[in-house]
């Protein structure tokens, strides 16, 4: 690459060395904001293009204070891990698929958007210049976070003038503080997440502002996170937080229809692709919330998430428990999308790529 900041990269060896990040304690990392070196930026536009991609070291980022994701929330967010094989190798995983997921994301919020190839790029050039945050294997995954946002000012309500795609990392571990402790669901009765007709189909960054009441009441009371209901029933399961959710019964597994309330994860859709190889029956269909009572196993999934075990579900009082631990479905099919995502299993779907 002619990009100068880049350049600064290229010496850095592809595979992991202890020095590079010595005194970094890879158990200890959680999921939170850990500032790397670089991170990549793109604005648009003239005629709805992106242009002039470039690395840039990691810092703040400057806005009019009428910039129109700040007073009007236009933006949208993706989410990816890179992690790193045995042999050194980078691997990501599906990236044009959060690719596509962002180009929907960005339709909905009147946006333009990256190419497939730009997000693609951009998510490599960032994976690769910040490629001593990789966790070593098994340690974890360097976290990469694609933000598209209206940066231009606006007053009046109306789409922003300028846009800037973004991307940037963090080094993570476990999504929850509990680590693989099993989850313990607080079912929202008072709030929802999503509607018909709204935004809950999307990622995009004012569906997360909303949840923070509930999930800081549930997890003052105990709980690990909230479990929503649909808004107009409120009876069916909807999504948690930040992650999708699942329920087994035999051998059928369930999750609600991403019909434009439910966020379509792509560890949702590999965790489906995955079953039905398995040779689970998988329905993607209403779940009432009435049908934990005969749940044998309740499990969410989600890129940051991962595949985390439901261990209860509280509802109206009432916990319900499922089980949990050493061979459930569940542990089978999150080792078989962790093996895959980190190279220790067969890719027979293509669903990585190697940088
Ligand atoms: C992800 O799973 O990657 C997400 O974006 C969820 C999140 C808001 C942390």
């Amino acid at each position: 690459s002619s990009n100068p900041a880049f350049a600064l990269q290229q010496p850095r060896k592809a595979s992991y060395n202890e020095d590079e990040n010595g005194d970094m304690e890879w158990k200890k990392l959680g999921f939170g904001p850990v500032s790397t070196d670089f991170m990549y930026s793109m604005k648009c536009c003239e005629d709805g293009k992106f242009v002039q991609g470039n690395l840039t070291h990691y810092g703040n980022i400057e806005f009019s204070p009428f910039a129109a994701v700040l007073n009007y929330g236009q933006g949208i967010i993706e989410g990816l891990k890179v992690n790193r094989k045995e042999d050194g190798r980078l691997l990501l995983f599906r990236p044009d698929q959060h690719a596509l997921r962002m180009k929907m994301g960005a339709q909905r919020m009147c946006m333009p958007s990256p190419s497939i190839h730009q997000f693609i790029h951009a998510v490599k050039q960032t994976a690769l210049a910040n490629i001593r945050w990789v966790p070593p294997p098994g340690k974890g995954s360097l976290y990469i976070r694609p933000l598209l946002i209206g940066s231009g000012p606006v007053l009046g309500v109306g789409p922003a003038p300028e846009y800037m795609f973004l991307t940037y990392a963090s080094p993570v571990g476990n999504y929850f503080k509990q680590g693989k402790t099993p989850l313990s669901l607080y079912v929202e009765e008072e709030e929802v997440r999503a509607f018909s007709g709204g935004v809950g189909g999307v990622k995009s960054v004012s569906n997360y502002g909303p949840v923070l009441k509930a999930l800081v009441r549930a997890k003052t009371l105990g709980f690990s996170d909230v479990l929503y209901l649909d808004s107009v029933n409120k009876k069916y399961l909807e999504e948690v937080s930040a992650s999708n959710i699942f329920t087994l019964k035999g051998n059928v597994i369930s999750t609600p229809p991403t019909s434009g309330t439910i966020l379509p994860g792509i560890t949702r859709k590999s965790i489906i692709e995955i079953a039905l190889g398995l040779g689970f029956q998988v329905e993607e269909r209403s779940i009432s919330v009435h049908e934990l009572t005969e749940a044998d196993e309740v499990f969410c999934t989600g890129t940051a998430v991962g595949v985390a075990a439901v261990g209860s579900v509280t509802y109206r009082g009432t916990r319900f428990e499922f089980k949990v631990g050493e061979n459930t479905v569940c542990q089978a099919l999150g080792s078989t999308l962790v093996g895959i995502q980190t190279g220790l299993t067969e890719d027979k779907k293509e669903w990585i790529i190697n940088i």
